[in-house]
């Protein structure tokens, strides 16, 4: 079944494309790695440190595929579609290989690790399979595969975060990073793969992350996504150097004084885990963005409870009080599931009454797609049919469709101060930002001098559903 997405700027599931950084395109290399990743931002932070570590060993990125020696796609498991759109992938790179007998072709990631050894035996065309806890061991895999080796390394692990390897940061436009401040899940939502695929909740040694975010200012950046299955519960201590225990809010509020000039983002917040003391913080600080992606899959808290999601309809909806009364101007999103087990009409209609309620300005919205030894897997069954899901899921994806339009239609005559990302993709002429909520921001660079990283100030006047189009306040 398709999945839909309101925006495709939006979506979180972004397929693919390589991509290297100039600077190390131009360096000399025997051998090079050509890297593809699907799925969540975590997969493509994990590409970077992946490049980071292959670099270490001698092989350079590569844009181009026929040039590669080493192939790599970053997977992801969390629908059955993306196992699919990976899986046509590799047949594509079937006749690479035959053209190629040297090149190796790793699997990374989620579906690595949930297919674990299968995949050597499934798919015979892949050379390496490694999970996302299992990166460091890259070099020495790498070499048992090119003696003719089967290679698997699947372990996961309690404390590997990658705190000292610097990313190779890919695809980038010098401007906009993620960083991950902790791996893992330990929520056990029932519908959920991440947990098996991505193991034991870990944090980031705090020191590492400031390092690192502090290093991205200095080279430039200026805007940074604190990344994590579930960031709130981020929780760092060590016995060693005996400073007290550091939360998300502690951590972000470090973040945030490392310049004025520097965005703090970050994603996904679990509603049970965002605590008063990250909502105040956030509104101490002008330069932490004022959006929250508050992911709540259903309205009814029947369904919530049987996606063990800890809270009901009634609490999530005055934890979104709670929100726009701290931080009245805050953008909010959600993931939504259509069509989870035993959902009935009821329960449909409430997901769209909790829409109404919270009126997000956009959504990440999918069909319930069961996936093997999840909790939902083993207990409940898969029993909504698939024409039901579609209609369901529709009438989602309309309703927020109505909502984002309305919600931009409401920032008509605002102005924002925006960061430069760069061109809008549709004309050269103009360029793309997003404001403090998150939200597209697209104007015409008329006669100005500004560039990529630069800061403006834009007034809103007209909008799409997607999209706020402004125009540059002179000064
Ligand atoms: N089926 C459909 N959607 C899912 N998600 C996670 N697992 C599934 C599944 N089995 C969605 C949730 C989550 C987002 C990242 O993906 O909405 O928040
Ligand atoms: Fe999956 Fe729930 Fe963890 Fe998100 S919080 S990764 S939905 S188990």
């Amino acid at each position: 079944m398709e999945e839909l997405i309101l925006d495709k700027k939006q979506d979180e599931t972004r397929q693919g494309e390589a991509y290297a950084p100039a600077e190390l395109l131009q360096k000399k290399f025997e051998q090079h790695f050509y890297i593809e990743s699907y799925g969540c931002q975590m997969n493509f932070a994990d590409s970077e440190v992946v490049a980071s570590i292959l670099q270490g060993a001698g092989f350079g990125p590569t844009r181009n595929q026929e040039e590669a020696d080493l192939i790599f796609i970053n997977t992801c498991s969390i629908r059955e579609k993306a196992e699919q759109t990976v899986r046509k992938r590799l047949t594509t790179f079937k006749s690479l290989k035959r053209k190629k007998k040297t090149l190796l072709i790793g699997v990374l990631g989620c579906m690595a690790e949930r297919l674990k050894s299968k995949f050597l035996e499934e798919e015979k065309l892949v050379d390496l399979v490694v999970g996302p806890d299992a990166y460091r061991s890259l070099p020495t895999l790498i070499e048992e595969a090119a003696g003719g080796q089967k290679a698997v390394n699947v372990l996961l692990s309690r404390e590997e975060t990658y705190a000292d390897i610097a990313p190779v940061r890919l695809d980038s436009n010098g401007i906009s990073a993620f960083v991950s401040i902790m791996r893992g899940c330990n929520n056990m939502c029932s519908f959920c793969v991440v947990p098996f695929t991505r193991g034991r909740e870990r944090s980031r040694d705090t020191k590492s992350i400031i390092q690192e975010c502090t290093d991205l200012y200095e080279n430039g950046y200026r805007e940074i996504t604190l990344l994590g299955q579930n960031v709130d519960s981020y929780y760092y201590s060590t016995s060693q150097d005996q400073l007290p225990p550091v939360t998300f809010a502690n951590l972000l509020e470090q973040v945030a004084r490392i310049a004025p000039d520097l965005l703090v983002r970050f994603s996904t917040s679990h509603p049970k885990d965002i605590t008063d003391e990250v909502l105040h913080t956030m509104a101490n600080y002008e330069n932490i963005c004022k959006y929250i992606h508050l992911p709540v899959q259903s309205g009814s808290s029947r369904i919530l409870q049987l996606m063990n999601r800890t809270y009901t309809r009634e609490w999530y909806m005055a934890k979104v009080d709670r929100i726009r009364s701290i931080l009245p101007d805050c953008g909010i999103s959600a993931d939504i599931i259509a069509g989870f087990c035993t959902e009935e009409e009821k329960d449909h209609l409430e997901t769209l009454s909790i829409m109404e309620y919270c009126k997000y300005d956009f959504s990440y919205m999918f069909f319930y797609s069961e996936r093997p030894g999840t909790l939902a897997a083993r207990r409940y069954t898969d029993d909504v049919p698939e024409e039901i899901k579609k209609r369901r899921l529709e009438e989602i994806v309309a309703l927020q469709s109505k909502l984002s339009l309305e919600s931009n239609q409401r920032d008509i005559g605002k102005s924002y101060r925006v960061l430069i990302e760069g061109d809008s993709k549709k004309d050269k002429a103009a360029w793309k930002a997003r404001n403090s909520q998150n939200k597209v921001v697209v104007f015409p660079k008329e006669n100005h001098s500004y560039k990529i990283g630069d800061f403006v100030t834009v007034t809103i006047t007209a909008c799409t559903q997607g999209t706020l189009l402004g125009t540059i306040v002179n000064h």
